[in-house]
């Protein structure tokens, strides 16, 4: 168990040893087990987290600021079109300023091609730790509060178990990549059998396969590319289909919406699901494309542990925050 946490940046779970990782997950046992019981956990009382969105949300600003209250602090909720940025307020001047009023900035900056490196920019010149709340690369929370869901199903030990983390058909929005993305580096450091399922146009990035497949050699486990959703599906225990947009193929998101009509039958459903193992769980970040990119049946079915997930992003913020910035 790791003890010196203090002060570290949280901007992809890959800078994050295993026992780092490990570690951050029993205390967000420890915390959601305090909150179960009533018992008291104010480990941030007068610290401010300053939260920077510039995209909307609803899980991640809504837990992240109702744990900073819970742990005895302040998250100030700022959106960046209510700031100067747009008038000139650099990255650097942001981590730097700041960094000096509050004891931990977490942004979330989804732009293509954009956020991860704005989140950099921040962390270089910030004094206190920075916290992803995603990027257009990464989401890291998310998927640690999926381990966590996926380990009280399963136990801590997943070796064995088959992951599909495959691409669904939605009509809302080109949704970023970076659920998928933080999904395989994570999975592929518990000697999981992990399948990626997409169309040839829903590519991840060059450098993320690489680093899932560098985690595969060094873990254990497996890491298969397959085209067919149907095929994602059979036999598989755990199944995490959502829809991502086709940026590796085109940054014009009516492009994209035009290459994805050819994919409409990639939907959650009943009858895939009973390819997977009868114990199968299915998951899904949120929000989801109800009846385009999962029915009802499923996302509200007996297999579905969608709030089991949105509810750990509580606990696991709660530990990254306790451990970084006490
Ligand atoms: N899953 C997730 O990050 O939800 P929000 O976009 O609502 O924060």
């Amino acid at each position: 168990m790791q003890t010196d946490l203090r002060g570290r940046d949280l901007i992809t779970t890959q800078e994050w040893t295993r026992d780092e990782i490990d570690t951050l997950l029993e205390v967000a046992w420890d915390l959601k087990r305090r909150r179960a019981t009533g018992e008291p956990h104010a480990l941030l009382r007068d610290r401010v987290l300053a939260m920077l969105f510039f995209f909307s949300s609803t899980r991640t600003r809504i837990s992240f600021e109702a744990g900073m209250a819970q742990l005895g602090g302040h998250a100030q909720f700022i959106e960046s079109q209510t700031t100067q940025i747009s008038h000139g307020d650099t990255a650097k001047e942001i981590g730097e300023i700041v960094g000096r009023y509050a004891d931990g900035i977490a942004i979330r900056q989804c732009d293509w091609a954009i956020g991860n490196r704005y989140i950099r920019d921040v962390a270089e010149a910030s004094r206190v730790p920075v916290l992803n709340m995603q990027c257009d690369v990464y989401h890291p929370f998310q998927i640690l509060a999926d381990l966590m869901t996926i380990m009280e199903r399963f136990g801590r030990d997943l070796r064995g178990r088959t992951m599909n983390v495959s691409w669904a058909y939605a009509a809302s929005y080109q949704k970023p990549i970076s659920v998928p993305q933080s999904l395989i580096l994570l999975m592929s450091r518990f000697g999981m059998n992990l399948r990626l399922t997409h169309p040839p146009e829903y590519k991840l990035m060059p450098d993320i396969l690489q680093q899932a497949q560098d985690n595969v050699r060094q873990h254990g486990g497996s890491l298969e590319m397959i085209d067919d959703f149907d095929a994602g599906f059979r036999g598989a225990d755990i199944l995490y289909p959502k829809s991502w947009g086709a940026l590796l193929t085109t940054d014009d998101d009516e492009e994209s919406a035009r290459i994805g009509q050819q994919y409409t039958d990639w939907i959650s459903d009943e009858g895939r699901m009973a390819l997977a193992q009868q114990h199968a769980v299915y998951m899904h970040c949120l929000p989801a494309d109800r009846n385009v990119e999962v029915t009802d049946g499923v996302i509200d079915g007996p297999q579905s542990i969608v709030y089991d997930e949105a509810e750990n992003r509580l606990h696991v913020q709660k530990a990254a925050m306790a451990l970084t910035m006490s």
